[in-house]
This record gives structure tokens, sequence and C-alpha cells, in this order.
């Protein structure tokens, strides 16, 4: 338990970092990574370069910070990150490091302003957080070896490549020696990592397992055409031969199918498919409807065995092409709703940003609203 007083001196500095937040996380990284290149064979260098990774992790320090004296109201979101991090292999050896630079980077940021009493307290409650995201990790973990996964990384071979879309392709990969796999839920994802040949470090890369049984995996990978650095993971598995190998995570995931009665509807924007379909291929005596939203028909992934598998519960099926029909309408989502429909939204940001709000617009409450942001969930959630 922290002392009041501590716990006082936290909830006054919150606003003050915050304001700071950018620059201190943005400080904290370099001397992180400067002095720890190793860390970068962790990290998604893509989203450090977008600062997307720096945000997720200054709001949520601060979103917890908030939440100080009462830590049990971050569990939930803290599980969601939790299954990020299991799936990159994240153990309770890198958090003292974390904390490290971080309470480095508060002081540089803010010189003077920054007192004894300030860091002592900071180092504090990161020490309490980090126990939290410890322990439920640990959790997590032991719950995946029980289930037949494995902690980290196990090597995969490419197995067999199918192409979906113009700009997806699906690929099977399966245990280079041959052992079973575990089951998973639809919408859980795996991390993979490789070595792409000229890049100094390892790379990894989230991908949601759109299939899958004891003997494969199956992710689906858009091609991102702008080559550096997004694209540089999508066109090394495009470009790969069969036979390749790379290493795979466990699956892991807190976005899946909330199993009961009540009619589905999922909305997908591109590549924000890959769950969707794979939840509603699991659906059993529910009617499903599917918006699926994509710049035109030729990218449109598993579009035919969506449309079969929501004819199957009777629900109905929508494409809305953005090169011809411009953006997803707050009517065209009325046409689908029913009482009592559940809401499964998957795409990017900014896509999800808008459906939800025509969700909560037309009245859909939360609770039937489901969905996960990449990035800085935490605070979205808790603040
Ligand atoms: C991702 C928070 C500690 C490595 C994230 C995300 C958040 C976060 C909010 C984004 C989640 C998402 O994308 O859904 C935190 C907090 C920490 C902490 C609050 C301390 C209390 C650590 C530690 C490591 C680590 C100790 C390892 C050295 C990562 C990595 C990602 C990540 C590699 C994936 C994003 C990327 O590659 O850019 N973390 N984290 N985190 N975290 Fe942490």
């Amino acid at each position: 338990m922290l002392a009041q007083q501590t716990i006082d001196t936290i909830k006054s500095t919150v606003p003050v970092l915050e304001v700071h937040g950018l620059a201190i996380t943005k400080t904290f990284y370099s001397n992180l990574f400067r002095e720890n290149p190793e860390l970068l064979n962790i990290f998604n260098h893509t989203n450090q370069k977008k600062d997307r990774q720096q945000t997720a992790l200054a709001n949520t320090v601060y979103a917890a910070a908030v939440h100080i004296d009462h830590l049990e109201a971050i569990v939930p979101a803290v599980v969601q990150i939790a299954h990020k991090h299991v799936s990159l292999g994240i153990l309770p050896e890198h958090y003292p490091i974390v904390g490290k630079y971080l309470l480095e980077a508060i002081k540089e940021v803010l010189g003077d302003a920054a007192t004894d009493e300030i860091i002592d307290a900071w180092g504090k409650a990161y020490g309490v957080i980090a126990d939290v995201f410890i322990s439920v990790e640990e959790d997590l973990y032991k719950a995946a070896e029980n289930a037949g996964g494995w902690r980290a990384f196990k090597e995969f071979t490419i197995a067999e490549v199918v192409e979906e879309s113009e700009a997806v392709k699906s690929f099977y990969l399966k245990p280079a020696n041959g052992e079973k796999l575990p089951a998973f839920k639809a919408g859980q994802f795996i991390t993979l990592r490789t070595q792409v040949p000229g890049e100094q470090y390892l790379m990894n890369r989230q991908y949601t397992l759109t299939d899958g049984s004891e003997d494969y995996f199956r992710i689906s990978v858009k091609r991102e055409d702008d080559v550096t650095p997004n694209g540089i993971v999508s066109n090394f598995l495009h470009n790969a031969e069969i036979g390749t190998k790379v290493d795979v995570s466990a699956p892991a995931g807190v976005f899946t199918l909330v199993e009961n009665d009540s009619p589905v509807l999922f909305i997908s924007g591109g590549v924000g498919v890959t769950p969707l379909q794979g939840m509603l291929k699991i659906i059993e005596g529910r009617q499903a409807s599917f918006i699926q939203c994509a710049r035109n028909e030729n990218v449109a992934a598993f579009k035919e065995t969506i449309e079969e598998n929501v004819a199957a519960t009777d629900g109905k099926y929508k494409a809305v092409y953005s090169d011809i029909d411009g953006y997803i309408t707050k009517a065209q989502i009325e046409e689908f709703l029913v009482p009592g429909t559940e809401v499964y939204v998957c795409g990017p940001t900014v896509f999800m940003e808008t459906v939800i709000q025509y969700l909560v617009e037309l009245g859909v409450p939360a609770e039937k609203i489901h969905y996960e942001f990449f990035g800085a969930a935490m605070a979205l959630q808790i603040k």
C-alpha cells in the first residue's frame, strides 16, 4: 500500500506530467534504446517512428496513476495490454528497466520542478502499477502453458500461401517440430517475429488468427504499399517462399465473441475484417449481419465466405466501397440494427471512432458495442 502523502503527490502531479507526456516518453524511449539497443528486437519500430507507442505507454501510466488508490479499476484495461505483452514475451525483469528510464526522463524534462518527493512518489507508483501488470501477465503465461501453448516464441514454417484478394494473402503456419497446437478463440492474434534480410533488429507484428486447427495457424496479411517503414514485414511475407521459418507466439487477445443469443452485426473497415470473419464462422443459433467497408471489390478480402456465412444465419450483408459509395453512413448502419443487436467493430482508428459515434447516436448501449483499439487502449477505457 502506498502512503496517503505519496498518493496525494501522484494525483497532484498527473496533470503536469500529462502536459509534458509526449516529451517525457520520447526522452524515455530514446535513452532506453540508446543504452539497451537489444530491446529494439521487441518493440515495433514503425510504432516508435509514429509516436504510437510513446503515447500509449505515457497515457497508460498517467491513467493508471489517477486510480492509484483503487487499482482494481484498471485491471480490465491491464488485461488487454497484458495479452499484447505476453504475445511479445515481456518478462518481469523488463519492468525495472522501463521504470528506471521513465523516472530519469521525468527528471530530465521537468528539471527543477521534479523534486525528490515527486520522483520518489512516482518511483513507488510505477512499482505498484508494474506489479499489477506482472501478476496479470504471469497468470496469462500459466494459463497458456496449461492450455498447450508456450511462453515467448516457437519456430514455425510457412507451409502454404493463398491469395485472398489483390492486397491480402493468407499464410498457413505449421510448427517446425510437428507438435500439436492449442485451441484459440476467434478474434485472437499471434505475434510473428522474424529477421527480415537487411534489417538490424528482429521485427514483431501482431496478426489475427483467421483460421486454424491443431496442425496449423492461418494469418491473413495485407501488403502495405508504403514499403518503408510500414510494410517491411508484410512485404517480406508476401515475397516469402514456402518453407520460410518464422517465430510465432501462443495465441492471445481479448477481442472475442461474447456468446449469447443476441443478434450480431459485424462492421469491418479494410483489413479489420480479419477478426470479424473469424467470429462470424463460429456463430451458432443467432442471426449475424455484416457491413464490410473496403476501398473497392478487389480488396474486399473474404467477401464470398462472409456472404455465405451470413446467409446461413439468415442475416444480411452489405459492402460499402469508398471508391464508389464513399464512407459508411449512420443510415446504412441503422438499417442493419434490430433490437438487442450486439455490434463488433474493427478497422482503422478513424473508421472505428466514426462508427462507434454513429452507434452511440443510434442508441446502441455501450455494453453492446465491442471493439479493440490498437494503441492507447487504456487511456480510452478508464479515463
Ligand atoms: C505495448 C503500456 C511495460 C513492451 C504497450 C501498450 C501499452 C503499454 C498501453 C499498447 C497496447 C496495445 O497496443 O494494445 C505499458 C505500461 C507498462 C509497460 C503501462 C509499465 C507499467 C512494458 C515493458 C516492456 C513493454 C516492461 C518491455 C520492455 C511493450 C511492447 C509493446 C507494448 C514491445 C508493443 C507495442 C510496440 O511494439 O510498439 N505497453 N507497458 N512494455 N509494450 Fe508495454
